[in-house]
């Protein structure tokens, strides 16, 4: 009796020991070695299964864009834009929005909406685990296969401007960099004059290919005084004017027979009503994207904006670009962005 009661608890412990170590291997990311270190190549493209002429499996779809600017706007909402805010704050922005040669969406983010995490999810097109809302601050560089890293190793030129995470997850990638740092919340002014005080000189460069832009101001009037705060119209309108300049540089570069160039508006994640983050209310999770470039024509005006993930822009970008699709993307191309312009059938 007494052996098999002290054989019953063992067993109970063995129990409980597997149950946590089953929790642990769940709750921390598995380093899967060969998952981490290997990198998407043109070669892995599979034969295309091409009917007469000999298949050519070298063969990849040439770049859509030549300079490709990135302006992502911390907890910008998905109303911030499409919303009545939009209509007050953003008349610009709005004007492109509803313009044919753009395409929005609400892009859905994955909790945890939290910064980092939403950084990793945008550039891997991979959905990070929980442990990653425990790291935020601690971020390492990322050694997955990434956006950046695909953009560098083709030889193109990246310059960063904003939050220095970014700096801390790709601390080789960038041609030029200037991180703010996002510690003292308190302050919606310094973030932002910090990367537009070098938005005139960039934009007169031709030695760049991709430009990241990370607003942190907006971010930081959410975590103060929520989204309704009377700072949130003259932060919109500081924005709004930096695409102002943004957009009007890149229309003027697209002189001669180069590319069409391509600017992307985001958030990385929303705002809840109390202004924080980090949750999946629809409030947290609806960040707008929205693509802008000569090179669309879009049919109809301005309906209700398609939803798409947020994931789903790194791959569309990559095939923009004409670069591999990072190996741990989950994210769907946007159509749109690969439809020609069609000259519509007469009836
Ligand atoms: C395959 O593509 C390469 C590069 O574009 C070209 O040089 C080659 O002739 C092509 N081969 C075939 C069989 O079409
Ligand atoms: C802005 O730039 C100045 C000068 O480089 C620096 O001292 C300051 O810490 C920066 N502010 C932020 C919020 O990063
Ligand atoms: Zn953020």
């Amino acid at each position: 009796m007494k052996l098999s009661s002290s054989v019953f608890s063992g067993l109970c412990l063995l129990i409980e020991i597997l149950g946590i170590a089953l929790f642990l291997r769940g709750f921390f990311p598995v380093s899967i070695k060969s998952s981490l270190s290997s990198k998407s190549k043109l070669s892995d493209l599979p034969e295309e299964p091409v009917l007469g002429s000999s298949p050519n499996s070298s063969k990849v779809p040439p770049p859509l864009f030549n300079k490709v600017v990135i302006l992502l706007i911390d907890a910008l909402r998905d109303d911030f834009v499409f919303g009545p805010s939009g209509k007050r704050f953003m008349p610009y922005t709005r004007n492109l929005v509803e313009s044919v040669s753009s395409h929005s969406f609400v892009a859905k983010a994955r909790p945890p909406t939290v910064t980092m995490p939403r950084i990793k999810a945008l550039t891997t097109g991979s959905i990070p685990g929980f442990i990653d809302v425990v790291m935020n601050l601690n971020s390492q560089a990322l050694l997955e296969d990434n956006l950046l890293w695909q953009a560098k190793t083709s030889g193109k030129r990246i310059i960063f401007y904003g939050d220095d995470t970014w700096v801390r997850l790709f601390p080789k990638h960038f041609l030029e960099y200037d991180g703010t740092t996002s510690f003292f919340v308190s302050d919606y002014t310094e973030v932002d004059n910090n990367v537009t005080r070098h938005l005139d000189s960039t934009l007169k460069r031709d030695d760049w290919d991709i430009l990241i832009l990370h607003y942190l101001g907006l971010d930081h009037i959410g975590h103060i005084s929520g989204p309704h705060s009377s700072l949130i119209g003259p932060k919109l309108l500081e924005m709004d004017d930096v695409i102002k300049k943004i957009h009007t540089s890149i229309i003027t570069k697209e002189a001669g027979d180069s590319l069409p160039n391509l600017l992307v508006l985001c958030g990385d994640h929303g705002m809840s009503e109390t202004g924080s983050h980090g949750g999946s209310s629809e409030p947290e999770v609806n960040t707008p994207l929205v693509l802008i470039s000569s090179a669309f024509v879009k049919k109809e005006g301005m309906g209700e904006p398609l939803v798409v993930e947020q994931v789903d822009l790194t791959p569309t970008l990559s095939l923009a670009l004409a670069l591999p699709i990072s190996q741990n993307s989950v994210g769907r191309l946007i159509p749109a962005v690969f439809e020609k312009a069609a000259p519509l059938l007469p009836y």
